[in-house]
């Protein structure tokens, strides 16, 4: 882990938590909201996100695998875990880790327009713009950074690193 910097620290991400679940709170005066947790990256955030946001909440957790991460297009993304509930006619929120290319998340987005919800909106915790391919819009982003690959609050290398309290990448 020696090679390991860190990008943002504790404080900083969980100072940005408190003020995205504030304008969430804002955002739905007089609603409940249904939070998707994307597995497994997205866990520490939407636990965290979840815990400050004031409201009546439900949790839902939804699995996909990208396989061939270099390949495009959504023949590649496998669909593991699938809601268990109804989200018809609700109110949700997508709660990604990180934005990439977006492949995931517009063949996500696809996905879960077929339940019906009343609105579906999405929050990341970390976008990486420069790598953009698929348009997908965000409607609440925590930190934009640049084009490394990063690891820790959920995010992974080959599975470790997720339980970093911070996010660091890894220096070559
Ligand atoms: P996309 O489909 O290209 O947007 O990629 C999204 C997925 O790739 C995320 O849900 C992550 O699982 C993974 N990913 C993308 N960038 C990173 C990174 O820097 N560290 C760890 N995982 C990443
Ligand atoms: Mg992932």
């Amino acid at each position: 882990m020696e090679n390991l910097k860190i990008l943002i620290n504790e404080e900083k991400i969980q100072n940005r938590i408190k003020e995205i679940a504030e304008q969430i709170e804002k955002d739905y005066i007089g609603k409940d909201i249904v939070l998707i947790c994307i597995l497994k990256g997205s866990t520490f955030f939407t636990v965290d996100l979840a815990k400050r946001i004031n409201k009546n909440i439900k949790i839902e957790f939804i699995q996909v695998s990208s396989y061939g991460a270099s390949k495009i297009g959504s023949e590649n993304i496998e669909l593991k875990l699938d809601l268990k509930e109804s989200i018809e006619d609700k109110d949700v929120i997508i709660v990604e880790d990180i934005i990439d290319t977006g492949r995931t998340l517009s063949y996500l987005i696809e996905h879960l327009k077929e339940r019906k919800p009343k609105t579906l909106k999405l929050c990341t915790l970390l976008d990486k713009p420069e790598r953009r391919i698929y348009d997908v819009k965000v409607n609440y982003v925590g930190f934009e950074i640049p084009d490394k690959f990063v690891v820790g609050y959920g995010l992974d290398f080959n599975e470790l690193y997720r339980n970093l309290p911070y996010i660091a990448y890894i220096e070559e």
